[in-house]
């Protein structure tokens, strides 16, 4: 019923068997390629979040930096990067997740969030819910306020939203 959310689903492809048999891929790069898509997918954030106080966008690398910052810089707040291991040059602090196969790890710049501040987590999709897990936890270790996770797309099915330590989870698309 809303006519930007279904136009900007319509501008994400879905690419069967990538990377490997058995996976629907979310592909967000077709939505980049339209610019009124785009656009309108910042903006709907934009409009949720820019009375809400929020201090902090933290992104999660890597295509949460491609939602995050222009969300952040459209609603003054900062920018923080939440990065996988070994990127950071400063002092860290380091989340480990676990993956279909393997685990992997998201970094934050010590003193890169103060406490007290409300943060916000961006990311293009939820699947499992692992790494916006981990997001959250690396705020909340520095002693922020995590006020909702956002992405552009949740893959219902897998129930990641339950991984959200009862933190509110905003989304545009569903993909089934
Ligand atoms: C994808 C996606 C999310 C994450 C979601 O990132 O961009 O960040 O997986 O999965 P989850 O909910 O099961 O944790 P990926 O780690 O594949 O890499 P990229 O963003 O660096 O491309
Ligand atoms: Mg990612």
């Amino acid at each position: 019923e809303n006519p930007r959310i279904d136009d900007i689903k319509t501008k994400i492809r879905v690419v069967p068997n990538f990377p490997k048999p058995g996976i629907m891929f979310q592909d967000i790069t077709t939505l980049l390629l339209d610019p009124k898509a785009f656009k309108d997918t910042i903006d709907l954030f934009v409009e949720r979040y820019k009375d809400k106080n929020i201090s902090v966008v933290a992104g999660i690398e890597a295509r949460g930096f491609i939602f995050g910052p222009p969300i952040a810089l459209a609603i003054g707040a900062k920018f923080v990067p939440l990065r996988k291991p070994r990127k950071l040059p400063g002092e860290v602090i380091s989340e480990e997740y676990v993956l279909e196969y393997g685990r992997d790890c998201l970094e934050m710049h010590v003193g890169a969030v103060e406490r007290s501040e409300r943060a916000l987590v961006v990311d293009d999709l939820v699947a499992t819910g692992g790494t916006l897990c981990a997001a959250i936890n690396l705020l909340e270790r520095a002693g922020a306020e995590v006020v909702e996770c956002a992405c552009v797309i949740e893959l219902p099915d897998l129930k990641g939203r339950e991984r959200l330590k009862g933190k509110p989870l905003y989304i545009l698309v569903e993909a089934h």
